[in-house]
């Protein structure tokens, strides 16, 4: 059980904020507010969820990414901090570090709590779809990788769509997640369609 308050939520938030103000891989404030919209939208639908532990979950799914900081331990010591300056006691803290840890895709876990399954899918949708393909192209271009390449696969943008923005679809939680999914995946199959045959001189 995690206990949230107002008091908690903002401390946490003052502490995030300037973190993901400084991002421009993908990681910047305007994708928490998408994703706390999203996922605040899912909870509604759904029905289900404590809004101000969804919150709180979406101020912090990133803070303990080491792409934010310089390197893994920092990013790990972030995360603590921030969760103790805001009062947690010690199962909180660790309920709230393993769920951080789980709605992340590269660990391929399943948060425990619906807040955090909510959260995941709220996340996963930012990454696809119409938002999910500029965040694509402007983490490729601050990582100077091209868009395209005839020899996959190599570090491009679109080789990215096929190693995960395609697979998001079908790792959704919640059925509201699903059904937003797939239109989002239509949506990418449609512009690679376009792209590839653009790039080729095919239209
Ligand atoms: P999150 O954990 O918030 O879903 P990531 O840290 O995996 O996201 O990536 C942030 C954003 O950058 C996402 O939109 C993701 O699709 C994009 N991204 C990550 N790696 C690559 C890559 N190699 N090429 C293009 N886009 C990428
Ligand atoms: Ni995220």
């Amino acid at each position: 059980m995690i206990m949230v308050n107002d008091d908690r939520l903002s401390s946490v938030y003052q502490s995030v904020k300037t973190l993901y103000d400084d991002d421009y891989t993908g990681h910047g404030w305007d994708h928490i507010e998408r994703v706390q919209r999203l996922a605040l939208k899912i909870a509604g639908i759904e029905n289900e969820g404590n809004e101000s532990l969804i919150r709180l979950l979406v101020y912090l799914h990133d803070a303990g990414d080491a792409k934010l900081h310089n390197d893994q331990r920092a990013a790990d010591e972030f995360l603590m901090n921030t969760i103790s300056q805001a009062g947690f006691n010690e199962s909180e803290t660790q309920l709230l570090i393993s769920e951080c840890g789980a709605i992340g895709f590269s660990k391929g876990k399943i948060p425990e709590t619906v807040e955090g399954r909510i959260v995941q899918d709220a996340d996963r949708l930012d990454a696809i779809g119409a938002v999910g393909i500029a965040r694509a192209f402007t983490y490729g271009a601050v990582k100077r990788n091209a868009f395209y390449s005839e020899h996959l696969p190599e570090d491009t943008v679109i080789q990215h769509f096929y190693d995960k923005l395609l697979t998001l679809r079908d790792r959704m939680n919640t059925k509201t997640a699903i059904k937003i999914a797939h239109e989002r995946h239509r949506f990418m199959e449609q512009f690679i369609g376009q792209f590839i045959k653009e790039w080729n001189g095919r239209k």
